[in-house]
Formats: C-alpha cells, sequence, structure tokens
C-alpha cells in the first residue's frame, strides 16, 4: 500500500469537519514544504554563503540577548559567566559574529545595531532582532491559556496580529511564540504559555496565533513578525510537573497528543522552531536526531529555522549527554539546532570542528541558508529598516483599538465556575460591595508572567474597573485583608469588618505573578494558607461571597473558596484586567469562555486530564469503588472539568438526532442536538461534541473532543445545532502511526463540558 504523504497524513488528523477549515487548506500545508525565498534572493544568499570566513558563519548561527543601549543592562552570558556591554555587542556585530539578539530594547537600540550591521560589518548582513512576544508587546493580552479558553481562534489570531502590530513597530522581527506545548499536568508553570490539556483545541489555537504572529500579507510585511513554535517536544510532560525535568513518553502519545500543535502551526506556516530543555527518554531534545531531523525534516519537510532554546547546548553537559563544550556543539549542530541561542557554543567551536572535519562545511551551510532565508523573507536585504521606526513604536502602541481588543479579550477569558443561586450578575446599584483580597487593588497582579514588554503600570486594576462601572462608586470598599502568602497585621478584622459593613463581598484570591510561569512548578495547586484563613473568616461573616480566583494554571479548590455561592477563574487578564472583570461581574457582558484545562479536586491527582483511558477497572459512579480505579481522599473526576464554563442564561441540551446512526465508507454523519436558552440573559454556549471509540486494537480515551460551536442564544431561543462527522474524524494513529479508522461503536455526547452527559447516544462505523 503505497504511504500517505506526511501533508496527507497532517490533513487527515485534522479533525471534525465542522472546524477543518481553520486548519486544512493545502495552501497552507503546502507553506510548510519550506519557506518561500524570493528566488533574486537565493542568487544573493549564495553568495554570501560562498563568500563568508567559517568565523562569520558561526556568527550567523549566533543569538544573544541584548545588551541594552546606554548600558543600562549588561547582557550575562550563563555558559561563560561573561556580561557583555552594549558596546562589546556592536563590536561582535562590526565583525560579523552575531546572527541576532533577542529581548532588546526598543526601534532606538535596533537602529544603532543595525546600521553597524549593515554599514560596517564586512558582508553587510542584517541582524536579526527576536523577542519573547508571548501574549501582547505594550498591550498585554490575557496569558495565552486563558485567551485558550474563548474557544475562540479568531480572538486568538487577532490578540497575535495586535502584538505582531505593536512589536514590530519596535523593530522586533521575530517572536519566541507561540509556545503549543500540550499541558496536562497544573503543577508545572508553564502551561499558562499555552492552550491547555487538548489536542483539538491546541491545534486550532497554534494554527490561530502562527496566522496572527506572521500576518496574510507576507512575512515581509512591515508588521509581520517571523513566528517560533515551541518547545519542541513535549517539554508539557516532565516528570512530576517539574520544569525542565526528564521526560519518558511514548512515541505514540507524542505522535498523538504533543506533535499535532506544532504540525499544525507548520501548516499555518510558521517560519521556525524552538528545541526542548527537556530530555526524551534519555536523548536531550536538542540533541535529538529522530526528532529534529528524522520527524521535522524528512517526515514533515519542515525547512524553516530551528533554534536552540537558551543555553540548550550548554544544557547538554549537565544532562549527562556531553562530555564538554566543544561535544554540546557537534550533537546539538548535527542532531539539526541551525542557531544556538545565548551559549556562544556555535560560536566559540564550529570553525574549529569544521577544520577537524568533525562537522561538514555542508552542514553549517546548511544552518546559514536557513538564517540567511528567514531574514530575506522578512524582507531585511531589501530593507534592514522596514521594522526600525521610533515614530511608529510611539503610535502604534497601546491605541484605543488594541486597548478595546485587550478588553474584550480578557471578558472572553473568564470562566464563570459557579453561580448558585444565581449570585451573579449583580446589580449596579443599591448594594454596598467590599473587595476583599490581595488582588483587589493595585497594578503588580494582573498582567501576568511572561512579559518582556508590557509594565504594570499600564494595567487597571479590579478598585478602578468596579467603581466605572457601578452607579455610586463611594458604595464600593477595598481592603487587602492579607498578603499573597504572608497575612498582614490586623488584616483579616480590617476584612471581616470590611464585609460586615457591606451586602456583597468580592473575594479576589489566588496565585501571585511569580508562582506560574518558568521555573514556577508547585507541588501544591491550592491557594496559599494566609489567603485561605482570610477567606474563611469573611466567609463566617454570611455574607454573600463571589470569589474572582487570579491563577497561572488549574487550581484545587477548598473550603470557604469551594463553597462560595459564586466563582469565576480570572487568570491573568493582561492590561484591562480591572474594567473586563467588571463587565462581567455587573453582566454588562455575558461570561462566555470555557475550562481550557480540568479544575481536579485535588493537587495529588496531577497530572489530571479528561482524555484519560478508561482502565480495566474503570471507577464506577457511586459508593462501590472497592478494587477499582479510585483515590481515598478525593473523586477520581474533576471537580471543574475542560470544557466547563457557566453562562448567565439557563441552558439545556436535548433532542439527540444521528440520523440512520450510521457512517458508511466515505459518508458523513450528521449530529444534530438542541440547545435551549429558558434563563432571562442572553447567552453564549459552547457546544461541544466528544467521540469515544468503544473498542478499537488499541485503547482511545473515554472522550475526545471532535469539534465545536460558540453559538449565541437570546432568552427563550432554541438553536438546532449540527456538526458533521467524516470517517477521518474517527481515525487515531495505528500500530505503523498511520491513520485508520476501524469499523465499530462508538459514542457520541454533545455536551457542555468533557464530563457532562449533555446528550449522547451511539453510532456505527462500517
Ligand atoms: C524559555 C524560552 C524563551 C527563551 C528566551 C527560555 O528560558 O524557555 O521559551 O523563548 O528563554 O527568552
Amino acid at each position: 500500500m503505497p504511504q500517505p504523504s506526511p501533508l496527507s497524513r497532517r490533513a487527515m488528523m485534522i479533525g471534525a469537519s465542522a472546524v477543518a477549515a481553520w486548519v486544512s487548506a493545502p495552501a497552507r500545508a503546502l507553506l510548510a514544504q519550506g519557506p518561500a525565498v524570493p528566488n533574486s534572493h537565493n542568487a544573493r544568499i549564495e553568495d554570501l554563503i560562498a563568500r563568508m570566513s567559517v568565523e562569520e558563519k558561526a556568527g550567523q548561527v549566533t543569538i544573544m540577548a541584548a545588551a541594552w543601549a546606554g548600558g543600562a543592562a549588561n547582557a550575562l552570558n550563563p555558559s561563560s559567566g561573561a556580561k557583555s556591554s552594549f558596546r562589546d555587542q556592536l563590536a561582535e556585530v562590526r565583525r560579523g559574529r552575531l546572527g541576532g539578539v533577542f529581548n532588546g530594547n526598543g526601534a532606538e537600540m535596533a537602529r544603532q545595531m543595525q546600521t553597524i550591521a549593515v554599514r560596517q560589518s564586512r558582508l553587510k548582513i542584517p541582524l536579526l532582532f527576536a523577542a519573547d512576544i508571548i501574549h501582547g508587546f505594550r498591550t498585554i493580552f490575557p496569558m495565552p491559556l486563558a485567551e485558550a479558553g474563548s474557544f475562540d481562534p479568531d480572538l486568538a489570531e487577532r490578540t497575535a496580529r495586535v502584538a505582531a502590530v505593536e512589536a514590530s513597530s519596535a523593530g522586533i522581527d521575530w517572536t519566541f511564540a507561540p509556545m503549543v506545548d500540550i499541558a496536562r499536568d497544573a503543577r508545572w508553570g508553564r502551561g499558562i504559555e499555552g492552550a491547555g490539556e487538548d489536542v483539538l483545541l491546541g491545534r486550532l489555537m497554534a494554527d490561530a496565533r502562527v496566522r496572527g504572529f506572521q500576518g496574510r500579507s507576507g512575512l515581509d510585511a512591515s508588521d509581520a513578525v517571523a513566528a517560533c513554535a515551541k518547545h519542541f517536544a513535549a517539554y508539557g510532560a516532565g516528570e512530576g510537573g517539574l520544569d525542565y525535568n526528564s521526560v519518558d513518553v511514548s512515541e505514540r502519545t507524542l505522535r498523538e497528543i504533543y506533535f499535532p500543535p506544532f504540525e499544525a502551526a507548520l501548516d499555518a506556516g510558521a517560519a521556525s522552531v524552538m528545541a526542548s530543555f527537556n530530555e526524551l527518554s534519555g536523548i536531550p531534545a536538542t540533541a535529538n536526531p529522530w526528532l529534529l531531523t528524522d520527524v521535522l525534516r524528512r517526515e514533515w519537510k519542515f525547512n524553516g529555522l530551528v533554534v536552540s532554546d537558551y543555553t540548550a547546548d550548554f544544557e547538554l553537559i549537565d544532562h549527562g549527554f556531553a562530555a564538554d563544550e566543544r561535544e554540546a556543539t557537534r550533537l546539538a549542530f548535527l542532531a539539526g539546532v541551525d542557531m544556538s541561542m545565548q551559549s556562544g557554543f556555535y560560536l566559540r567551536h564550529l570553525p574549529g570542528l569544521v577544520k577537524d572535519g568533525e562537522v561538514p562545511m555542508a552542514r553549517l551551510d546548511e544552518a546559514v541558508r536557513r538564517v540567511l532565508s528567514l531574514k530575506a523573507r522578512l524582507g531585511l536585504f531589501d530593507d534592514p529598516f522596514r521594522r526600525i521606526d521610533p515614530a511608529r513604536e510611539k503610535e502604534r502602541v497601546r491605541t484605543p483599538d488594541h486597548l478595546a481588543l485587550a478588553r474584550d479579550a480578557a471578558r472572553r477569558s473568564i470562566v464563570l465556575l459557579k453561580n448558585k443561586g444565581d449570585l451573579l450578575p449583580l446589580p449596579r446599584s443599591g448594594k454596598r460591595i467590599a473587595l476583599i483580597g490581595p488582588f483587589v487593588q493595585g497594578q503588580r497582579e494582573l498582567i501576568g508572567p511572561w512579559n518582556v514588554y508590557g509594565t504594570d503600570a499600564d494595567a487597571v486594576d479590579l478598585l478602578t474597573g468596579v467603581r466605572a462601572a457601578v452607579s455610586d462608586p463611594s458604595l464600593v470598599t477595598a481592603v487587602d485583608g492579607t498578603g499573597i502568602e504572608t497575612p498582614i497585621a490586623g488584616g483579616i478584622d480590617a476584612a471581616v469588618a470590611a464585609a460586615r459593613a457591606a451586602d456583597i463581598v468580592i473575594l479576589a484570591v489566588g496565585e501571585s505573578q511569580k508562582m506560574s510561569g518558568e521555573a514556577q512548578s508547585r507541588t501544591d495547586i491550592t491557594i496559599p494558607p494566609a489567603q485561605m484563613a482570610l477567606a474563611e473568616a469573611v466567609a463566617k461573616t454570611g455574607k454573600p461571597i463571589v470569589v474572582l480566583l487570579r491563577h497561572g494554571r488549574a487550581l484545587a479548590l477548598h473550603g470557604a473558596i469551594k463553597q462560595a455561592p459564586a466563582i469565576l477563574a480570572t487568570w491573568f487578564l493582561g492590561s484591562m484586567s480591572g474594567p473586563a472583570t467588571a463587565d462581567i461581574l455587573f453582566g454588562l457582558t455575558n461570561p462566555s469562555a470555557r475550562l481550557p484545562v480540568s479544575f481536579p479536586h485535588e493537587s495529588g491527582q496531577a497530572p489530571y486530564y479528561y482524555a484519560h483511558k478508561n482502565t480495566g477497572r474503570p471507577n464506577p459512579p457511586g459508593p462501590l469503588k472497592e478494587y477499582k480505579a479510585h483515590y481515598r481522599e478525593a473523586p477520581n473526576a474533576a471537580l471543574y472539568p475542560f470544557g466547563h464554563g457557566l453562562t448567565y442564561g439557563k441552558i439545556s441540551y436535548g433532542g439527540l438526532d444521528l440520523g440512520s446512526g450510521k457512517l458508511t465508507g466515505d459518508g458523513e454523519l450528521k449530529a444534530t442536538a438542541t440547545i435551549r436558552n429558558t434563563g432571562r440573559y442572553e447567552a453564549v454556549e459552547v457546544v461541544q461534541l466528544y467521540v469515544r471509540d468503544i473498542a478499537a486494537s488499541l485503547t482511545r480515551p473515554v472522550r475526545e473532543l471532535k469539534a465545536f460551536q460558540r453559538i449565541a442564544l437570546k432568552p427563550g431561543e432554541t438553536k438546532q445545532v449540527s456538526f458533521i462527522l467524516k470517517r477521518e474524524d474517527l481515525s487515531f494513529l495505528g500500530n505503523d502511526f498511520r491513520p485508520i479508522a476501524e469499523p465499530g461503536a462508538f459514542q457520541l455526547w454533545i455536551a457542555p463540558s468533557a464530563e457532562a452527559e449533555g446528550v449522547s447516544g451511539t453510532f456505527r462505523l462500517t
């Protein structure tokens, strides 16, 4: 049987037809074949390569953190311990010993460096300016995990576009984003940068973010930035949720779970890929030829640039994989890492390795060609200053449009977890409101981790947002009550007094910005004890409490927080955090987000995710659990599962229609449900379609998300929602890793979350 090409295989893996339009266009798949470099540039690139010294080539494949102009910061090189000043770096640029710099200081710095590169270096090759633009540049959008909860790839594309417009006006050509790592372990702090636990949502968000960053008019547009799908691969699967930790997962798990968002990013045309820090079953990703060459280059035909993570080649020594710097360089470079970030190893060791015949010149030329091709695609050979414009840098950031989008994105990322007795939305007048907790006032804990260019001072806090939303701001009081991890003397007394004097308490508790993000793993995903003490004391007043969670991950909720009648997940929402939260609290906008990660009952359930296997002894509903897959202390289920999120409407699911109940050959199965809003408020419902393959030649998850639709329902409105399933939507990777769809029975749910029943039925694939 002829092997399907990797591209058609990718197309087959795209998922339910209802959403396939986002990712499956063959034109996009073609982009992954390799970057289109204008012909005129090919000759120029080859000419440059022919004229470059081996040292200049090693310089091209080296990128360093920028030392900031004016000497404000020196760039430290952790592998050598050396610090370089801006002057040192200019000298390196002049000598052709740098291909680019990252996380620099704006257009003026870029202008000075680029001027030296294109006027004073021997070959006049422009520099690449890279940066971590993760969720906004100066306008900060919700952290990517929160935004994934919008279940709205179009929104993710639009926020990435604005981030690119702002960043590119400050001289940035290339973002180290999107992070497309599937993250199923809430202990890992870097889940905030991705799209959560689900493969379909991960693919759609990867696709959207790449398209947003790179724009739709070509990478040479002055407002396009090249995207970088990171971290390849399985960085989110570190043992114990510990950042940088070893990963030991099967090839099947890689191909089914961790690879698909990378494939989607490449299909969308991502110009680069970053190798991850972790090892994979004994071989660090940074020196893994199977991963970086066999899979990425040969199978997926990716011809863009592969960059290391920060000093990851240096780290091969601590991994116990390379004996010394020179060996680390050789292993990373020959495995497929084209460009080395921050260690300086390539610059130091590639010339000697080539001279001694340990690295072929052809491999060095190939890597240089990829760097130069990216520069050409970005239009830098035509105009090296196309993104460097100090005037535009001031005008194009934090515009009213961008801030309006930040507010809208924040609103669409807030998840209503619970709303007992319809406590929400709150009335805008006539009630005394006490805002209590360490997150109610001040600008410090709003924008979230991974912000290189956003500033706290530009973010709007909850108190400001609430005061602007109510008719009489004098009825709103604010008390911290406690610090995030340390009590404040007299804080609880003050908070209790404020609660007693109010009609409604809004209690904002959770994690600090420092508690998630890189290197911020937790063993315990709960709210710190100082805040729990505050919550218990405030709850004893008997006042109605609305809990606002601040968090970079799924949390395990306990005590007064869990028992509160209303709970909203408000993550880190960025620049417009306070006004957006107020919009939801007072019903100016109805909540429409859904959880992109499951909230377990307890930390010890980690990694908890909905698409787990059934086991031979599944956990039965009801009390008789002896010798079944259950925990002594907690249910083997989520408190709030993936996909969960309420509206202010009252939504019911009914009337499942599966037509003939059969999907035959190349035909289709149409699954329809009736969704009704019997409540008093308008609602946006995210209608989710899950499938389970009942018996297959390889065990399948208890449920897999295949498609979703966001629908708006007016009070009293009923809508029929239909999904079309095709054979390929039911396929999985067989023993030979080729997609197969096996005949037999499938269960299907159209439901409001991954663990809700919604409406369900069975059908057969024949
Ligand atoms: C992170 C990358 C990031 C790089 C440069 C590393 O520590 O893992 O995601 O792009 O630093 O800032």
